[in-house]
């Protein structure tokens, strides 16, 4: 297809504005499928991401469009992932675009991911095309969303087109928008091949599929490329488009997207954002804004069951074929056992992994608290990356400690602002922006990370009765005064619960997770001290008095039967508890004394 005859462009949107719901709108209008293979939302592949509205993998589709001007025109829609923790790979599937169409929900009007995708658009140089959905909603209040979107994100309004993607009004409208308003790709069919690498997947039968937008030259059978970043060279076997089916095509020119195959069995070859050029003629240069993806909160996971532990090892095996940017190595915890210490690119990222083990392989779990990556700087020069707190190196040897910072964009109802602010302030934070658009406040804030991984998006929403949007982005690294906080069990230390914290916070946690551990850790026959230390200095201590614990009390007579049933349910129950020292813990207990932080 002639350049001038492509469009390529992304559905950029606030969670359930109706992006995929626009996205088959058009590809059902413009015949990619039939009726029958029409399914709802057919670009959110799996299950999970179906269930919870999330969008994971960017994908594309080919759409042939025949014009009012007459012309047949290539479109490619670019699905992408809507939330924060994948940013890198929704800027690296902007790169492969022109222009983005906004989806704001006419009903609910501009929120925090509205203005984190425009941002980013906007960095890719995207020109947007604003789309009112849901107009067919009682609620629905153009107007106002259309000043909103002027007043707060200061894109011109007036053109925006309004739509139902639900009753398929002005479906039509978007499509010749699009035609009209974005500009077509430029590049050259004739110079040296380079193409952006936009997303990959393992696919059993396949191997590695890799999604491509070609800048220059072309990507054809039989040639072999070269990926510039990962230095990996391979024959490319297959290349094609979706539709959404897999149509093989043999070749993609300059401004075309689509997937190749090439026989590549490990999916860490292939990088997100790196340049695919000629082996034979290569590029000397690469596209602009390769950075690998580093995961950034990391956490335990442990088999409820020991007996688990290689099938967890081989599941967490299989997700990271298909999830680069998702790592794992073995770790050993007195308190838990044998598990894997993980890391992710974000929260959303680590409750998806989790969310999978658990249903896809059968697995039961224990998460330790999540936790940022610190950078300790030791007194012999040398910066350690502390992605445990257990494994933090004794105080008297460190200088500083530093952690990550994020920069918050909240929007929310303006009576909820007080608490909101008061949730800030008390995880730190330092504000920054504070505006008004209607009754709407936008707040602008910088708050350390390792405050916001605990519950700090559940806080949000229930102090705003899940009317607060929230996103973020990276900051900087900053020094504060942090302390590991240690929790003993009759003087064991328990790894699985140890954390690191602001010394300020340090009491008031320490306290809360001795009295909580007090609550959840039965009675036995001798006295049991929870402590909790910074260093060996203990700041908070909770004694759990000794009781003799007899399951028979209960049984008057001799009926055996049913003391035998009670015995076995005693066994069952010490089956899933911890020693330490002497002292048993449930697993119910850590589980419990994880989620309070
Ligand atoms: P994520 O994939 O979670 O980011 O959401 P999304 O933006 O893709 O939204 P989705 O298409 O899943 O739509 C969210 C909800 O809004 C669904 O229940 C849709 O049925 C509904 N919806 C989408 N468009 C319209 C519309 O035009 N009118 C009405 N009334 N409902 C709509």
């Amino acid at each position: 297809t002639e350049l001038k005859n492509i469009r390529n462009f992304a559905i950029i949107a606030h969670i359930d504005h109706g992006k995929s719901t626009l996205a088959d709108r058009m590809i059902q209008m413009c015949g990619g499928l039939d009726a029958r293979e029409m399914r709802e939302q057919v670009l959110d592949s799996m299950d999970i991401e179906r269930e919870r509205g999330i969008t994971i993998k960017a994908q594309t589709v080919r759409l042939l469009y025949t014009a009012k001007d007459g012309e047949q025109y290539q479109m490619n829609l670019m699905d992408t992932p809507g939330h924060v923790d994948f940013a890198y790979e929704v800027s690296r599937s902007l790169a492969a675009c022109e222009g983005s169409i906004l989806v704001v929900d006419a009903s609910q009007g501009v929120e925090a991911q509205t203005l984190a995708n425009v941002y980013q658009a906007l960095d890719n140089n995207h020109e947007i095309i604003p789309v009112l959905n849901k107009i067919d909603l009682p609620a629905a209040e153009p107007d106002r969303v259309k000043e909103q979107i002027e007043d707060v994100i200061g894109l011109d309004a007036s053109d925006a087109v309004m739509i139902s993607a639900k009753t398929g009004l002005g479906i039509p409208d978007v499509l010749e928008a699009i035609v009209q308003r974005l500009p077509a790709p430029k590049g050259d069919p004739d110079a040296t091949t380079k193409a952006l690498l936009v997303d990959s997947w393992y696919d059993p039968y396949l191997g590695v599929v890799v999604l491509v937008r070609v800048v220059d030259g072309q990507l054809k059978v039989g040639m072999k490329m070269r990926m510039m970043a990962s230095g990996a060279a391979r024959e490319i076997d297959r290349v094609g488009v979706f539709t959404p089916k897999a149509l093989l095509t043999g070749v993609l020119g300059p401004g075309e997207m689509g997937f190749i195959t090439a026989g590549i069995k490990d999916i860490t070859e292939t990088k997100v954002g790196d340049t695919i050029t000629d082996d034979k003629r290569p590029s000397q240069t690469m596209l602009p804004g390769f950075k690998p993806s580093v995961p950034v909160v990391f956490c335990g996971l442990f088999p409820t069951d020991a007996a688990e532990f290689e099938h967890l090892r081989d599941s967490l095996g299989k997700l990271a074929l298909n999830d680069a940017s998702f790592h794992f190595e073995a770790e050993t915890s007195a308190a838990l056992g044998f598990g894997f210490r993980c890391g992710f690119l974000g929260l959303l990222h680590l409750e998806i992994i989790q969310e999978r083990l658990e249903r896809e392989f059968n697995l039961d779990l224990i998460t330790t608290a999540p936790s940022v990556v610190y950078k300790i700087h030791m007194n012999d020069g040398s910066v350690i990356d502390l992605h445990n707190p257990a494994d933090m190196p004794d105080p008297v040897r460190i200088v500083k400690i530093e952690e990550p910072w994020i920069k918050a964009t909240i929007m929310l109802p303006d009576e909820y602002l007080g608490s909101v602010l008061q949730l800030c302030t008390d995880r730190r934070g330092e504000q920054i922006e504070l505006t008004y658009a209607g009754s709407r406040a936008m707040m602008i804030y910088r708050l350390p990370l390792n405050e916001v991984v605990f519950d700090f998006y559940d806080r949000l929403k229930s102090i705003s009765r899940g009317y607060a949007s929230f996103d973020y982005q990276w900051d900087e690294y900053r020094e504060g005064d942090l302390v590991k906080l240690s929790i003993m069990v009759n003087a064991e230390p328990v790894d699985a619960l140890s954390t690191i914290v602001h010394r300020a916070a340090s009491e008031k946690r320490g306290r809360a997770l001795c009295e909580r551990l007090k609550e959840l850790i039965p009675r036995q026959m001798f006295k049991i001290a929870v402590q909790a230390a910074i260093g060996s200095r203990v700041i908070a201590r909770e004694t759990i008095s000794a009781m003799r614990k007899d399951v028979l009390a209960k049984c008057y007579g001799g009926d055996i039967s049913r003391k035998r049933k009670l015995l076995d349910k005693q066994k069952e129950g010490k089956k899933r508890m911890r020693q330490f020292g002497q002292v048993e813990i449930p697993q119910s207990a850590f589980i419990a004394a994880l989620k309070m932080n």
